[in-house]
Formats: structure tokens, sequence, C-alpha cells
């Protein structure tokens, strides 16, 4: 089967052309090319069916929903807030997360450093599950971006010198070790040795369940601050590789955004972003989400797409991103999982067509990305169970971490 037949869940448009290519300037540069795509980018970016209870994460994020609903029409750094309340009144106000600085260290009432990053998330530009391991894994090959769809966090070192503190005001994310930034916490401390504990303030906006990697990107964030409040007593690299012991997409934020991730997505290449930063997106999701093993566990890896993962790159880099190339082999388990997401899909391709949009789900879902374009079809926008958000590719300096982009 040849990697055009294997196309079946992307619906290519017949006759279309690439919907999202990178500009002229950028398809003249590369890594091979000089770095021209990457400067170039830069300066644009700155249970509900109680049938599906065991695979699918029922949502409780209506008020997300809203929140998401508003952000269509407002510039992504706007719909932040002080995420001081609750914070045992100790946290100063958070400062405004803007494009011009990764990080705001300034001082808590407590005399202790803090410190506010913006947690971005991720998308798949294109994802190929390469085999299934014996420990239960599986080798993918797939091309990560991290956007700019972002919870806010705050750190600062605490004096207790037996408990890390999360607070966060969304009721659905457990505050315990089974929370990503907990155990983050905990391998910050085994690797180095180094006997602190940390306050935590986490502002949720990423939806779970969402094929975003939103609790991974929080675990990266936290690794980041301990390691920035700790005085920078790991490289990065180091923190990239301790990543892989938590999770496997965690890895990824690690990189300066754009990356050719194998194995179980841990082993983490740099690449030159391969779209400009300034490519419009958006994102829908039902309100139901998927769990990732459910979605690998439904993976007949038979009806893999046969198309080869370096090629996909090669294809990503010379004619941007089409339905040839942006391809998901979770798909098919999740929309067999997910009938709806299926639809919604289809839906959202028929609807796009004209925006010259590339509709494809992001890692084993339920977020359906439109690349290309930045208006959401209007049955999408009526609908209040749909999460939508604007979203932009980011990247970020090494030395520095991930910050929204001015859109
Ligand atoms: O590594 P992480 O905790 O994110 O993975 C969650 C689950 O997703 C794993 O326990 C596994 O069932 C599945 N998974 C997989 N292959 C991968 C990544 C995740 O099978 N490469």
């Amino acid at each position: 089967m040849s990697s055009r037949s294997s196309l079946a869940f992307a619906t290519p448009t017949p006759g279309a052309t690439p919907a999202v290519k990178r500009s002229l300037s950028s398809s003249a540069s590369s890594s091979r090319r000089g770095g021209a795509v990457g400067a170039g980018a830069r300066r644009g970016g700155g249970g509900k069916n109680a049938a599906f209870s065991s695979v699918l994460f029922s949502s409780s994020h209506s008020h997300r929903h809203r929140q998401h609903q508003h952000r269509m029409g407002r510039r992504g750094g706007e719909n932040r807030g002080s995420i001081g309340r609750g914070f045992r009144g100790k946290m100063t106000t958070m400062a405004s997360l803007s494009s011009s600085s990764s990080s705001t260290m300034q001082q808590n009432p407590d005399g202790f450093a803090q410190i506010d990053l913006f947690s971005p998330s991720k998308i798949n530009l294109f994802l190929r599950i390469v085999r299934r391991r014996e420990d239960g894994y599986h080798d993918l090959a797939s091309l990560f971006h991290v956007i700019d769809l972002g919870d806010e966090m705050s750190f600062a070192k605490s004096s207790s010198e037996t408990k890390d503190t999360l607070v966060c005001e969304d009721a659905s994310i457990p505050l315990d070790e089974s929370n990503l930034v907990i155990k983050a916490l905990n391998l910050f401390r085994a690797k180095t040795g180094i006997k602190q504990y940390f306050w935590v303030e986490l502002k949720k906006t990423v939806p779970s369940g969402a094929g975003l990697g939103g609790g991974s990107g929080n675990a990266a964030t936290a690794l980041y601050a301990a390691n920035k409040l700790c005085g920078d007593v790991a490289t990065e690299e180091e923190l990239l590789e301790w990543s892989g012991d938590i999770g496997s997409d965690i890895s990824v934020f690690f990189s300066t955004g754009a990356a050719y991730c194998t194995g179980r997505g841990e082993i983490v290449e740099d690449v030159e972003p391969p779209l400009p930063l300034t490519t419009k997106m958006c994102l829908v999701k039902p309100s139901i989400g998927l769990s990732t093993p459910t979605i690998f566990k439904a993976l007949d890896l038979d009806k893999r797409s046969k198309a080869e993962p370096l090629d996909l790159l090669k294809s990503l880099n010379a004619d941007g991103c089409t339905y040839e190339n942006a391809i998901n082999d979770l798909e098919r388990p999740a929309f067999s999982k997910l009938p709806e997401l299926g639809e919604l899909k289809d839906k959202l391709i028929d609807a796009t067509k004209e925006d010259g949009a590339v509709v494809f789900m992001s890692g084993s879902g339920s977020t359906i990305v439109l690349l290309g374009t930045d208006t959401v079809p209007k049955f999408a926008m009526e609908d209040d169970d749909l999460f939508k958000s604007k979203a932009r590719l980011i990247s970020r300096k090494k030395g520095e971490w991930f910050v929204p982009s001015n859109v």
C-alpha cells in the first residue's frame, strides 16, 4: 500500500494545493539550509457516554471550554490573570507572561525566590507507530511541535522538609504523587541529591485526555523551574534525559520546539521548525477525552500507514503540511473507540475546505488540529460542548523557557 493509499483517515482533498506551506524564504533555507526558517519563524512567534467510561475521561471542563471559546476572539496573553489566590496567600500575583521574557524571578512574601513560567503543550504534525515493544510501549516516529496553548505555573522553594505542595483550582487535577508535577520534583531530588521541596501553583488551561501533552508540559516546566530555583545544578540535556523516566512525552519540551522523536517518544532530535511559526492554527476537542494506553492497545498494527517517517519529514519540509504527510496512526483506533471523533474530523474537513486547512488528530486524541486557519467553523463555534482555541507553533532559545506567541 502506498503512503497515499494509506490515507484513509486523512481524507485527501482532491486536487487541493498544500494548504500550509513554508514561505518562499523558508523553503530556501533549512538546518542544512542555514537557519532562516528558524529566524523568520521566531520573529513570528513570540463522560458523557457511560459506555466509554473505561476508555474516556468524562469532561468536567465546561468552564474551561467557555474560557477557550473566549480566547478565540482574544489575544493569547490577555486571558491570563492572577494566580495568587488559593496559594496560602503567600505567592505574589503572577506577572503577566509575555513573549519578551521566558520567566520572571521575584521574591515572594516569605522571602523565597518565586519563578513564574508558561507551561506549553504540543501537537504531532505526523505520528507513525513503528512497533509494539515487549515492555508494553510502542516505538514511534513523530514530528512533535511545541505550541502556545498552555498553563500558568508558579514555583517557590518550600521550607517543608517532607513534601511538595501543589495547588490548583481545577478540582479534576490530582494534587498528590500521581500528578506528573510531583513526580518531576521527586525525580529532580533523586537525580540531584538536593533535598529541596517546592510550592507549586498551577492554573490549568490545557484539557486532559487531549493528546496535547498538557500534563507532560507541566512536568517539564517543573523540572526546569526546580533546576532554576536550585541554581542550575543540572544541564538541560540532563533534564531531558531524566524526564524519560517518568513519561514518554516530557522530553520534547526540552527541545527547542520542533523535534523528531523516536523510541517511546523520549529520544528527541531538534529540527528546524518545518513550518513558519506564524502558521494559523486552531484546536477543536470534544468534551470527552481519550486515554492514551487504551488507544495504543486498540491499535491494529496491520492497519497502519506504510509511509516512511523520514519521508514524511522530508515532505513536511519541502511541501509544508499536507493531507499526504499529516498522518497519525492513532486516528483509526481513536475513531473506533469514539466514532463521534471521526465524524467531527470529517465535518471539520468539510467546513474548512475553502480555507485550505489541513485537519488531523494530535497524539492519541481527542484534539483535532486545524492547521492553516484561525477560523473555527460555525457549527463548532455554536457547540458549547466543544473546546476551541486558537494556537501557534512556538520555539525557544536554549537556556530560555517557552513563552506564548503574540497572537
Ligand atoms: O509514557 P507515558 O506514561 O506517557 O505513557 C502512557 C501509556 O501510553 C503507556 O503506559 C503505554 O500504555 C502507552 N504508550 C505506548 N507507547 C508509547 C507511549 C505511550 O504504548 N510510545
